[in-house]
């Protein structure tokens, strides 16, 4: 049993989105006895944290993240004996199991929202937030397209809804709701659960005016404003801490949206005892539009080199960082800021996982990104699942006419959510072995080349790359401690950075070009080095570097 503390420091965090991940019964959804056959791919791999999206009872208006009953399993995933057996199985194994927490809105399926529903005098009623008015009480955009407000008919209110309409806010103002969640909690992590990751934790405190939002050119207001970072955010979770993760050996990662580093540092420094780590968005967004995610840009590196230099100096001795390119909101990292092509899938993708391993933080890997799968494109809009983009589709092409549908479409291939949730490739067999039967979303038909049983058979896979970098995660305590340093910092195309400790020095080349790039160095970068790893043939670290495409290479110096 690991009782050093910290340990999350020097983790690996592999993310699994069951529904998307492994069939164990043909019924095309992946489910919890799936994921157990594929513990022993995880432990290959080598990753130290499973965290699960949601596997709780739900009607999956957002695949599980809108939670009908937070002590039950979805039926689709299996049983509690099932998720006992599994937990039990990958402790065994070695491997930490992270639960989603989702607890700034539940479903509206859960007996709590049916209860708040049926009367203005129900003692449930105050767990939401319900406001007067014969029209919306405020301009707040859902994330999901349309009003953040839904007219409850029966009892003439609106109530608040951040995200899809099923997915009701809980008012955390009140007590009760908070009580209620520190016991669900204290009731998974007494199961034996090793942490949670918060799913939009920092929206958890609303400012009480409920004033409206900037729109910024857009139908609706921009709630983030006054619901991001609120007002007693701090104070529930610093209460959230006392009385329940303060208790356990655990980690805790906070999804963040529009979280600055000055918040987190509030979030993460222990001192500050609220939680280990947030997800921040801004990398996130350095490739959007006019319109948001649906008129995707090309990215500049040098923007994202601003982004990590920021956040790497940020939190370097207050707070801790989590590192992460993919997630199951995000698209396909190596169709985003790699290259998807045949020719250089491989070979980005490492320089990717190479690039985002070597810094400071604890480094996450979505389920497929150890073996390079791509994004999809799906021929009709009909094909996809996802709330997100069918509300986005209607809004901006059907009721605003806003955007043409080519033009959604295309911003749909490069960043729409369901780029992740395409089924887990595990070999080239019917349906990519996911499922024996008609899986719930079309699997990428790429998976005839792009799979987990041919990565496996490669020695000169992105998937055994991935190992050695979780290895050199697990081995080289300069990765979890050195102090980072950005150089180059005006090239387009390479992006230059080293980690230096007392007696060693690391340094890191990645190209993110698809042609060759000639650097000159800074010569206190240049030493005794003796090659870490690299996606290239073997080259000595000099003053004047020749990069072929896509390059990525990380030294180790003694000094
Ligand atoms: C963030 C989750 O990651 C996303 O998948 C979900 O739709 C929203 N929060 C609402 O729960």
């Amino acid at each position: 049993m690991e009782t050093r503390k910290d340990w999350w420091k020097n983790s690996v965090i592999y993310q699994i989105y069951p529904r998307s991940f492994m069939d164990s019964n043909g019924d095309g959804i992946g489910d919890l006895n799936g994921i157990r056959q594929k513990l022993d791919y995880l432990k290959l791999l080598g990753v130290d944290v499973l965290w699960l999206s949601p596997v709780y009872a739900s009607p999956n208006a957002d695949n599980g993240y809108d939670i009908s009953d937070y002590r039950a399993i979805m039926e689709d995933f299996g049983t509690m004996e099932d998720f006992d057996a599994f937990l039990a199985e990958a402790h065994e194994k070695g491997l930490k199991i992270v639960m989603d927490l989702v607890v700034n809105h539940t479903s509206d399926e859960h007996a709590w929202f049916l209860e708040a529903r049926s009367s203005k005098e129900n003692p449930y009623r105050d767990y939401y937030i319900w406001k007067d008015g014969d029209t919306e009480p405020n301009n707040w955009g859902s994330v999901f397209s349309g009003s953040a407000w839904e007219k409850d008919e029966a009892t003439n209110q609106w109530y608040l809804h951040l995200f899809a309409t099923k997915q009701p806010d809980l008012n955390w103002e009140n007590e009760k709701v908070r009580q209620e969640v520190y016991s669900m909690m204290t009731w998974w992590l007494d199961k034996g659960v090793d942490g949670f990751r918060m799913d939009v934790i920092n929206l958890i405190s609303k400012d009480q005016r409920f004033l409206d939002a900037p729109t910024y050119g857009g139908l609706y207001g921009n709630s983030m404003i006054y619901t991001a970072n609120g007002p007693r955010v701090h104070e529930f979770l610093k209460e959230m801490n006392r009385n329940v993760l303060s208790k356990y050996d655990i980690v805790t990662v906070g999804e963040a949206p529009g979280v600055t580093v000055e918040e987190a540092k509030k979030y993460t420094s222990a001192d500050e005892n609220e939680l280990n780590m947030v997800f921040q968005f801004e990398m996130m967004s350095i490739d959007q539009g006019e319109y948001g995610k649906w008129t995707p840009i090309p990215f500049d590196l040098r923007k994202m080199k601003q982004n990590f230099k920021k956040w790497q100096e940020g939190l370097a001795d207050q707070g801790w960082n989590s590192l992460y390119w993919n997630n199951h909101d995000q698209p396909r990292i190596v169709s985003r800021f790699g290259n998807a092509s045949e020719e250089w899938r491989k070979k980005s993708a490492k320089m990717l996982g190479l690039c985002l391993h070597m810094h400071q933080g604890t480094p996450y890997i979505y389920q497929g990104e150890e073996i390079g799968m791509t994004n999809v494109r799906f021929d009709s809009i009909e094909d996809y699942k996802d709330v997100e983009i069918l509300n986005a589709y209607k809004e901006l092409v059907k009721d605003s006419k806003r955007l043409s549908e080519d033009t959604f479409m295309e911003g749909g291939y490069r960043m729409s959510r369901d780029n992740a949730r395409t089924p887990m490739q595990w070999n080239d067999q019917k349906n990519g072995g996911f499922s024996s039967g008609q899986p719930w979303i079309g699997v990428n038909p790429n998976y005839r080349t792009i799979n987990a049983e041919e990565a496996l058979a490669d020695p000169d896979s992105v998937f055994y790359f991935y190992q050695k970098l979780i290895d050199l995660r697990h081995k080289l305590p300069i990765l979890t401690n050195g102090v980072y340093k950005q150089y180059l910092e005006e090239d387009e195309n390479v992006y230059v950075f080293s980690r230096e400790g007392e007696n060693e020095s690391l340094v890191v080349l990645c190209n993110f070009s698809r042609s060759p790039q000639h650097v000159v160095l800074p010569d206190e970068l240049v030493g005794n080095a003796q090659l870490l790893l690299s996606n290239e043939e073997e080259k000595e670290l000099q003053k004047e570097m020749d990069l072929t495409p896509y390059e990525g290479i990380v030294y180790q110096i003694k000094k």
